[in-house]
């Protein structure tokens, strides 16, 4: 055999709608993940043949497995049709042939053009993967909406580096290395929720906390991160970039200044990190509910400036908004809460899946996770509205239902209803690993937003609704806080309304 060849296996892929998590034995110790509305396996012999039925699930490719070679399914978002350029099959191809092009090229080094890199790179010339003998991009299975590729290391970091032009609407996710133990929900999770769900009603405490969310700190907060106020100086907040490790120290600040401890997680060199903020539980409990958001962004092909003022820098002012309306009124929680802002997403949800990985191995009690991606763009004509991850594709009923349910009490003005394409931000990897997971989105139908991975994702804009982030945040926090349970440490008067003079 010739080294770093593994035996032949076979990948398979099975819709989400097919398969029951756990229903097959052997499907267990081999599971990667969600790509594209799928579940992928990487089946071995034994695996096939204790099983025949396994063919019938989903689609098969063979592939000679390779230690340097990496798994990766790109696919097209789906967008509404208005904002396409060229159909599916054409913008494929010039995919594929880019990264053709790239790889067969002979320069000694992906780094050295550079195109969409900040100037100071976290990363030395020593951490550089060194350049891979095999750079083939190799198709093993193509589909209607996506395709699924081998590379080798050197592709895939220009590919991460934003060296290879992709289409606007592609974007991919890498199989991990080792499988994911595949853990669906516990019942038991399931039922902690379904009980927090029963006692929810209008409480006008929670509703003069969530009140204190304002329009005025988030335009504020979101302006900052962009780089549209010019004292932030952030260009971009690609997860290479200078400016992304600016957006993570300011983030860090402002969420501590609201009495929770922040720690910069690095998880993969040359990622910037994620920043975890904690709030200590009052009482003795592990459970933590987590409320995420992406802080890295992505712009044009060619272009330096990425501001993501919707993806994400909507999600992310929503996660500074709540730290400052939990600072306002003194908010102690019961529960463990954590703020986080991600890194990696746009590079296929990289830093959330080493956290969800980091708190599986920790037997972490998460009870559940809410991600805000996108939360700003609002159609002209459309009411505001609340999108939520489909449970039956991606996520936890539970948490959905809890979602709809204080979306309706707290911020009614919001029109709730279900995405209709699965998975595509952070919480999908809480998902893979057993946790409870929604997503909130912006809207109940395809991405619309015109600036989506664009570098005039600007606030300043047509169609950014800061009411409706302001709407979606106060879901987010008014679900903590019944689900945390909360006292208060701050001055007793209500606020009601907020301060958005
Ligand atoms: C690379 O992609 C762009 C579109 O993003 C396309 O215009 C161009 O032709 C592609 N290049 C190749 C070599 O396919
Ligand atoms: C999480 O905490 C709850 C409440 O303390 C407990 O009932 C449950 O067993 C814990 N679950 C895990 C996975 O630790
Ligand atoms: C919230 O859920 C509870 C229990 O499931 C239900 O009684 C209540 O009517 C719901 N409230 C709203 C506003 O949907
Ligand atoms: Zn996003």
């Amino acid at each position: 055999m010739v080294q770093g060849l593994l035996p032949l296996t076979t990948l398979l892929l099975v819709p989400l709608s097919n398969l029951k998590l756990g229903a097959y034995k052997c499907l267990q110790q081999n599971y990667y993940g969600i790509y594209g509305g799928r579940h992928a396996f990487i089946v071995d012999d034994a695996c096939w043949t204790s099983s025949f039925s396994l063919m019938g699930l989903g689609t098969s490719a063979t592939h000679d497995r390779q230690e340097s070679r990496h798994l990766v399914w790109l696919e097209r978002v789906r967008v509404d049709p208005s904002l396409l350029d060229a159909p599916f099959d054409v913008e494929l191809d010039w995919v594929l042939g880019n990264l053709t092009d790239f790889s067969s090229h002979s320069r000694t080094s992906p780094w050295s053009s550079g195109i969409a890199r900040a100037p100071q790179l976290p990363l030395s010339t020593s951490q550089r993967p060194a350049r891979s003998t095999e750079r083939a991009v190799q198709t093993l299975h193509r589909a209607h909406d996506g395709v699924l590729l081998s590379m080798g290391a050197s592709v895939l970091d220009a590919v991460n580096f934003g060296e290879v032009s992709l289409p606007r609407f592609w974007r991919y996710s890498v199989f991990p290395e080792a499988p994911i133990p595949l853990y669906p929900v516990p019942e038991e999770a399931k039922q902690r929720l379904r009980e927090a769900l029963s006692t929810i009603k209008f409480n006008h405490v929670v509703a003069s906390i969530v009140n204190g969310i304002s329009v005025y700190s988030l335009r504020r907060d979101i302006r900052y991160l962009t780089g549209e106020d010019a004292l932030s100086n952030i260009v971009s907040r690609h997860s290479f970039s200078e400016g992304v490790l600016r957006a993570a120290e300011w983030l860090k600040e402002q969420i501590e200044e609201t009495g929770a401890s922040c720690v910069l997680e690095a998880f993969q060199v040359g990622f910037a990190p994620n920043v975890i903020c904690t709030y200590a539980a009052s009482t003795n409990t592990m459970e933590t509910i987590i409320v995420g958001a992406h802080y890295d962004s992505r712009g044009s092909f060619g272009s330096v400036r990425a501001p993501g003022a919707n993806d994400d820098g909507s999600g992310t002012g929503a996660l500074v908004g709540i730290a400052r309306a939990i600072a306002r009124r003194g908010v102690v929680f019961r529960k463990n809460v954590q703020l986080v802002a991600f890194a990696g997403e746009e590079q296929g949800m990289v830093g959330s899946r080493v956290y969800a990985r980091t708190l599986k191995d920790a037997g972490a009690n998460v009870t559940m996770m809410i991600q805000g991606d996108m939360l700003a763009y609002h159609v002209s004509g459309e009411l505001p509205q609340l999108a939520l991850s489909d449970p039956a594709l991606v996520g936890t009923a539970e948490v959905t239902q809890i979602l709809a349910n204080v979306s309706a009490i707290y911020s009614p003005d919001l029109k709730v209803g279900y995405s209709p394409y699965p998975g595509g931000s952070d919480h999908q990897r809480f998902h893979e690993y057993g946790f409870p997971a929604a997503q909130v989105e912006e809207r109940i139908g395809l991405i619309a937003d015109p600036m989506y991975h664009d570098s005039g994702d600007l606030s300043e804009r047509e169609g950014y609704d800061f009411e409706q982030i302001q709407s979606i945040a106060k879901v987010e926090l008014a679900a903590v806080l019944h689900v945390a349970g909360f006292d208060l440490s701050g001055p007793a008067e209500d606020v009601e309304g907020g301060d958005d003079s």
